[in-house]
């Protein structure tokens, strides 16, 4: 193997153009692939910008160009050549450095490499499995490695934008104490205090409204939080937040930084310009509409409420329903009127696994008439009345979902979805961002029987339903909000609680006693005591916001270093086991068998 010596990398490989030829350049990188033709070698040379072709020729240089014989796929080089212009008929188009090609005058082999474990010149498909052992390969790919610098591209822009606005990037510790985000924690032993646990943050939201009573006035973050939730595609047990908070704002105040900070990071990382305002919608409207609280408002099929319309029809299952107090919503898939017998069955498959227990149909043909299972329990004057209220035309296709709020909405909110992918209406290159406003401040836990908060605790109720704290908690709706992008949920916040008897107030109506908050929480209770302005801020989940910025389908592909579904890393294989002297040090007295 050689050294670099005295040789210095002059040009990333994606650099070079026709502008260079007549230079004398020196690239350093990867052989991505070699091929030999009629005794002249060919390298693709690959660094993290791209590719360059390097030539071999016996004519110009035999002693390096039977070197090159030796080279093979991912070894590491030197070369110093000059470049030139690729002879006719040989241009590239696709590839931005396809007009030259470098013949070589030294070559220096700086590390050999074994067969790498999956090709790098073509696209092939891999296991997530091999990719995750061999990340470092992985990331060698381009469409990975664009990922990541999207993703860095992404943070300077952000870092831009709220430095512009007098914000101060302030780290918050990692070894703390639970923060209450409603997942699990994960803990770390204290060695010097036995028996006592530090929580990693599931956010520095304690923290962030600290320094506000600090007297900070704006702050940010780009910063890892610990969850230890059930995994999914947009959900990891470490991930990144934008965090921030402001003090002396309301929610306009927040919307209009963070659509702000959209608008710079679109512009940064794709080169779109957004347009801002973007929408708004409450929740009971989302929820009414589209069935959840975080629609994707890209395509139609909206939720219309038939309820009323079907309390007194001849179809026992909608009647029973809609008298036990349930009730009926129907989507419109407006022109899907040819699905197939296997289609209407595999949606009645699909929203069975949101609970629904069956999923009506109506095929609407020449003149209205009904082609489904269930015309016959309608008479023509209720159908042409449904048909009226469901905007429905020749060619339709009209589906109902009848069960209790939770369920029809839950069913029909996927349906759509699922109905969109199968129509090819999920455009990765369209952005609709949607704030969802009002939520209700608490949701009733069954099995608890109490009160918990939707977003957090320390949310602050909106001032004109503050008359239902002592008579209807339900009916509260809180200053939280949420921006949704294409159907996630990419960030969420609120205007917090900052006046101690409001936050002794709710936390008694969660059924939290006096103690348990003191116990959890009475650094937080001190400071509002002491001084706290009103605040308020966001958190946006990075690594999300990137997927959907990348047009990748799951937040894996924008992390440089992931977890599998299980919360595992192939390639360091972390969790592991530790040596039992550690754990002795720790206090910690394992009762697993050790495997
Ligand atoms: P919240 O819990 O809504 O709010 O989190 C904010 C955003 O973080 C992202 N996110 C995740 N991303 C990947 N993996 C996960 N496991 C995960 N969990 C959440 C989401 C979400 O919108 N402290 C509050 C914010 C505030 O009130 O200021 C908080 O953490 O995109
Ligand atoms: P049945 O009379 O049970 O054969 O049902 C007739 C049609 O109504 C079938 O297409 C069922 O899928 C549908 N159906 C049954 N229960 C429900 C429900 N709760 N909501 C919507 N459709 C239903």
């Amino acid at each position: 193997m050689e050294s670099m010596g005295s040789m210095k990398r002059s040009h990333y490989c994606n650099d070079l153009g026709s502008a260079n030829v007549g230079e004398d350049v020196i690239l350093m990188g990867w052989v991505l692939r070699r091929r030999d033709h009629g005794g002249v070698i060919f390298i693709d040379l690959r660094d993290r910008r791209g590719l360059t072709q390097v030539v071999f020729n016996p004519e110009r240089n035999p002693e390096v160009h039977a070197k090159a014989h030796a080279l093979r796929s991912e070894w590491v080089i030197a070369i110093r050549g000059k470049v030139t212009p690729r002879p006719e008929g040989m241009v590239n188009g696709k590839l931005k450095t396809g007009a030259i090609e470098i013949l070589v005058d030294e070559l220096r082999i700086l590390n050999k490499s074994k067969t790498p474990p999956f090709p790098l010149d073509e696209e092939v498909e891999v296991s997530d499995q091999l990719r995750l052992t061999y990340r470092y390969i992985d990331l060698r790919r381009p469409q990975m490695a664009e990922a990541l610098v999207l993703r860095h591209k992404a943070c300077q822009a952000i870092r831009a934008t709220l430095n512009d606005q007098e914000f101060l990037e302030i780290e918050t510790p990692f070894l703390t104490r639970s923060t209450p985000e409603g997942a699990r924690d994960y803990l770390v032993p204290s060695r010097v205090n036995p028996g006592r646990f530090y929580a990693l943050p599931q956010s520095p939201q304690l923290f962030k409204q600290l320094l506000m009573v600090a007297g900070m006035d704006r702050y940010y973050q780009i910063v890892r939080c610990f969850r230890d939730e059930d995994l999914r595609a947009d959900r990891q047990p470490e991930f990144t937040q934008i965090d921030m908070e402001l003090s002396f704002i309301t929610e306009e105040d927040m919307y209009t930084i963070a659509e702000a900070m959209m608008v710079t990071l679109f512009k940064a990382t794709r080169g779109i310009d957004l347009v801002t305002p973007f929408p708004r919608m409450t929740y009971n409207e989302a929820m009414s509409r589209f069935g959840n609280d975080k629609p994707d408002i890209r395509f139609g099929f909206e939720l219309t409420d038939l309820t009323e319309q079907v309390r007194t029809c001849g179809f026992q299952v909608f009647r029973t329903i809609a008298d036990k107090g349930g009730m009926i919503k129907s989507i419109n898939a407006k022109g899907c009127g040819e699905f197939s017998r296997k289609d209407l069955d595999d949606l009645t498959g699909y929203v069975g696994n949101f609970g629904a227990k069956g999923l009506a149909w109506v095929k609407v043909k020449e003149g209205g008439e009904w082609q489904s299972p269930i015309a016959k329990f309608f008479t023509d004057e209720e159908r042409a009345k449904m048909g009226a209220t469901l905007d429905a035309a020749p060619g339709d296709l009209l589906f109902f979902v009848a069960d209790t709020p939770s369920v029809v909405h839950a069913a029909l909110a996927e349906l759509r979805l699922e109905l969109a992918r199968r129509l090819g209406l999920l455009k990765k290159d369209e952005f609709s961002f949607l704030w969802v406003t009002e939520f209700p401040l608490f949701e009733y836990d069954q099995e608890a029987k109490r009160h918990i908060a939707v977003h957090h605790p320390f949310t602050a109720p909106m001032e004109e339903d503050l008359q239902y704290l002592d008579s209807d908690p339900g009916k509260i709706r809180s200053r939280a909000y949420d921006l949704t992008l294409n159907g996630t949920e990419i960030g969420g916040g609120s205007i917090r609680i900052h006046q101690t008897e409001m936050q002794e107030k709710i936390f008694g109506l969660m059924g939290i006693s006096s103690e348990e908050a003191n116990d959890k929480f009475s650094f937080l209770l001190k400071a509002l005591e002491l001084g706290a302005p009103p605040h308020g801020g966001m958190a946006f989940g990075l690594d999300r916001l990137m997927m959907i910025v990348t047009g990748r389908d799951s937040i894996r592909d924008v992390i440089a270093f992931p977890k599998t579904q299980k919360a595992s890393c192939p390639m360091t294989d972390a969790p592991s086991t530790v040596a039992r002297k550690q754990l002795t040090e720790l206090s910690l007295k394992p009762d697993w068998k050790e495997s």
